[in-house]
Formats: structure tokens, sequence, C-alpha cells
């Protein structure tokens, strides 16, 4: 009842070339029954992947939730909609520790991409001296409430969540499957208790951290596990795919 998704977060890798190669690989070899793909790739490659026309969604790894104006070095959430990108990246550890965005920056982020029709895929996740002292289920869920916490129903219903433990993420250590599924159905019971039954139910939240093709299986065994966010291991078209077939 809820989409499976596997979703590749290529950070700052690649060149225009293997951009190119790497998409042309995953979109040819998919088979949209298993689950449904999106790939982030860098900014500068997102109109040229769009322009491949293919199964696979592009969507971006950030924006800025202005309309437009002095910004320099920044994409407008417009200039996003414009291009034909339909998903984005939002509160990524990376974009919160490298780049200061506080929760209040990506409540505005979470907004203005809603407001273009972009899907939001909302990242949350603690980072390991939260972990160590219990607090990951607080942290985590007051991410949640002072990012998405505003949102409608509808507006939510058009959301994808993202569960990234910092302390995973390009270590080669993944949460243990009673880690995740404990995370992951906390955060359901949170959107449950603030959304309702339904969205709670329906919502897809996706697992990132150190996940390949090796434990992906065991990762979304987990009852409310819905797929992954892959980061190093989507730069490889065969490792992507064997995740995407891992359901
Ligand atoms: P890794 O899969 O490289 O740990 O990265 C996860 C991630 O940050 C995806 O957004």
């Amino acid at each position: 009842m809820r989409k499976k998704i596997v979703a590749g977060n290529w950070k700052m890798n690649l060149l225009p070339e293997e951009a190119l190669e790497l998409y042309r690989k995953i979109d040819s070899d998919y088979f949209a029954d298993a689950c449904e793909l999106l790939v982030f790739p860098p900014a500068v490659y997102v109109m040229e992947l769009i322009g491949q026309h293919g199964k696979v969604p592009v969507g971006v790894q950030n924006f800025h939730p202005e309309e437009s104006g002095a910004f320099t070095g920044e994409i407008s959430v417009s200039q996003v909609s414009s291009c034909g990108a339909k998903y984005a990246l939002v509160g990524h550890s990376e974009r919160r520790m490298i780049f200061n965005e506080s929760n209040d920056f990506l409540k505005k982020k979470i907004n203005a991409a809603l407001a273009h029709d972009i899907v939001p895929l909302v990242c949350c996740g603690e980072p390991m001296e939260i972990r160590d002292v219990e607090g990951h289920v607080a942290f985590v869920t007051n991410q949640l409430a002072e990012t998405i916490g505003h949102l409608t129903v509808s507006e939510l219903e058009r959301c994808i969540i993202a569960y990234e433990p910092v302390w995973a993420i390009g270590t080669g250590r993944t949460a243990s499957i009673d880690q995740a599924q404990e995370m992951h159905a906390s955060i359901r019971q949170w959107l449950k208790n603030h959304f309702g039954e339904h969205v709670g139910a329906v919502t897809p939240i996706l697992y990132g951290g150190s996940c390949n093709a090796s434990n992906a299986s065991e990762l979304f065994a987990c009852p409310d596990v819905d797929g992954g966010l892959i980061g190093g291991a989507s730069l490889d078209a065969a490792s992507f795919l064997k995740i995407a077939r891992s359901f």
C-alpha cells in the first residue's frame, strides 16, 4: 500500500559524461515494477538528464526558497520547476551541518517546494552523540516538528521522508535492523499522531546511511522501511539497480 522508492543522491560527484552514462544505464535497465527510482545529480546536469526523457525522474539536491533576487550561486525553486524537476532533497545532514541550514530555513524550503509542485524528500537524522545518550527519537521527531509539523494533511501527502543517521552516512557503518526499524516506526507514529492514521500509514519513509547492495534487502525487509536514499552505492549503476531489486 506504500510506495517503494530507491533514490540516488550523487552529491558532488561525477563529470558530465560519467553522469550521463550512469543515468542512461540506470534508466535502460530499470524495471518499473520493482520500485520507483529517483536520482539527484549535481545541479549542472539536471537539465541534460531531464532532456533524456527517461523513466527515472531527476531531482535537485538543493535550491533556495526565495523566488528570485540577489542570492549569488543559488537556484530558485521556480527555476527548478521550470526546468522540469519534480523532486528535491531538503534537510540533508550535509546541508544542515556544512551549510548551516536550520529547521526554520528548511521549513521555508519545504513550503516553497510544495508551492511549486515539487515533492520534497525531507531528510532527518541524529548525530552519534545524541544516539549515545538515547536522545535519537526525541531529536528526530523535533526535527520533523520544526520542518513539517505545520503542513496540512494534503501537503504532507506529497512529501517523502528519509531517515539518515548522521553517523551512518559515508562511514560504512549502517544502522542495525533494530535501530532502523525503531526509528522508522517512531517517525511513522509521529506522523500518525500529527496528521492522522491514514497519511501516517501511507507516507514513504526511506533509510539512508551506508545502504548498499549487500545490506539493502535486510533493511528493506523492516516493516516501516519503504526504500533507501543511497549515496556512494548510487554512483555505480549495477549496485544501484541491485539495491532497487532488494525488496
Ligand atoms: P552513503 O550511502 O554514501 O552513506 O550516503 C547516504 C546519504 O547521505 C544519502 O543522502
